[in-house]
């Protein structure tokens, strides 16, 4: 894999394109982690220094092809120009003839951002021309967005056909450090799986199985489980249409000998800014969400990990927005960290919303490792290829 660092790379006047992962939780518009920012300075002050034009590529949110204004890359835009400390030329126009002349306007070691990459349909399709099209803005790719790098899309994938393809210093950071611990990792493995992108992590849960002794499911993702077996979830986050897939996790890891936890009791409310009530799992009403992990779903978590050599986390346990619902979330980290501090756990967090809850409780320290990724660190671990490394292969 080539990267920006390769001695070779005439990089001065150079239009360099950089897919960077901005998708950073946002609340009322404004940025509430920032992460995910703060990693990809070190690529962009290098380019900077070495006065090549940078185009910035990203996505925030899932706004599946079309413009939406909630989902513009904006505020994002001033938020890198500030820890930057440079003007960010934030190109809100369509991608089109006229966009390179607009580049080509643009000085050594300026930086142009554009739009939100999703709201072009083809970008998800990994459509050729589109593919072509955006490689037309630079010279180079840069890829730093390993958290994307599991999604085969134009703006990852695609358009390394079209230029040379370099990774980026964020992109090799997570490389070496997953390749470490996948080499590393000792059993039992437990690896717990919250948040509530479901359609994406149900299907790796299922190819996790074969790796892990232990994998928890709470979230979000303990919704579709508790759904799909027959419990009354209220009006819980979940997706439709996941049976068969829960049915086969369920099957297979007995084959597999893994076990498989889901909660077994729940806090719920019928507001996202309410207050918790502690139920059972058969006993949610039709106008309740379940927002976090019970007592007896934290304890039995606080056995499996204290049993654990390893653990591999990805998403949180409820709504930790509110306080309220935070508490599953917090004893989790909390008896991570406990463990970490006698040495006696290796653990590894991946997430955008894992990465921010613990910011938020400051519990760094917890962690071997800390990926900003969270779907591409699952499939990775899974062992899978994914086509952001294969593209720049
Ligand atoms: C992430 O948050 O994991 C990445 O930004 C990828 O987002 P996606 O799951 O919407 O593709």
């Amino acid at each position: 894999m080539n990267s920006i660092l390769d001695k070779n790379l005439i990089l001065k006047g150079k239009k360099v394109i950089v897919r960077v992962d901005l998708n950073v939780p946002m609340k009322n518009g404004s940025i509430t982690e920032i992460s995910r920012i703060t990693k990809i300075l070190p690529t962009l002050k290098l380019l900077i220094e070495k006065e090549a034009k940078i185009i910035i590529l990203s996505h925030i949110g899932r706004p599946k092809g079309k413009i939406v204004s909630g989902m513009s890359l904006e505020p994002i835009s001033k938020k890198l120009a500030d820890l930057l400390n440079i003007e960010i030329l934030f190109n809100k126009n369509e991608i089109n003839e006229k966009t390179l002349a607009e580049i080509n306007k643009i000085s050594n070691s300026s930086v142009m951002m554009m739009e939100n990459i999703r709201f072009y349909e083809k970008e998800e399709q990994n459509d050729d021309s589109f593919s072509k099209k955006i490689s037309n803005l630079g010279d180079i790719y840069v890829n730093d967005a390993f958290s994307c790098s599991h999604r085969a899309h134009s703006s990852i994938a695609g358009i390394t056909k079209y230029i040379p393809s370099y990774c980026g210093l964020q992109f090799i950071e997570e490389i070496n450090a997953l390749k470490k611990i996948t080499s590393e990792i000792t059993k039992p493995v437990t690896c717990i799986i919250g948040g509530s992108k479901i359609s994406t992590k149900i299907k790796i849960i299922s190819n996790l199985i074969k790796i892990f002794d232990n994998i928890i499911i709470v979230g979000g993702m303990g919704n579709a489980m508790l759904k799909n077996i027959g419990i009354n979830i209220g009006k819980s986050v979940c997706d439709d249409g996941y049976k068969n897939l829960v049915g086969e996790i369920l099957k297979k890891s007995k084959t597999h000998n893994c076990s498989i936890y889901y909660p077994l009791d729940v806090v719920v409310s019928k507001e996202l800014n309410g207050n918790g009530t502690i139920k059972e799992i058969n006993e949610v009403n039709d106008d309740e969400m379940i927002l976090d992990i019970g007592p007896k779903t934290i304890a039995s978590i606080k056995n499996i990990i204290n049993n654990s050599n390893t653990v591999l986390w990805n998403g949180p346990a409820g709504y930790f927005e509110n306080p309220n619902f935070a508490n599953g979330t917090k004893e989790i980290l909390d008896i991570v960290s406990n463990k970490r501090s006698k040495n006696k756990i290796y653990s590894v967090a991946g997430g955008g919303e894992t990465v921010a809850v613990i910011n938020k409780f400051n519990k760094s320290d917890s962690f071997n490792f800390i990926s900003t990724a969270g779907g591409a660190f699952l499939e990775y671990l899974e062992g899978k290829e994914l086509p952001g490394i294969k593209a720049l292969s």
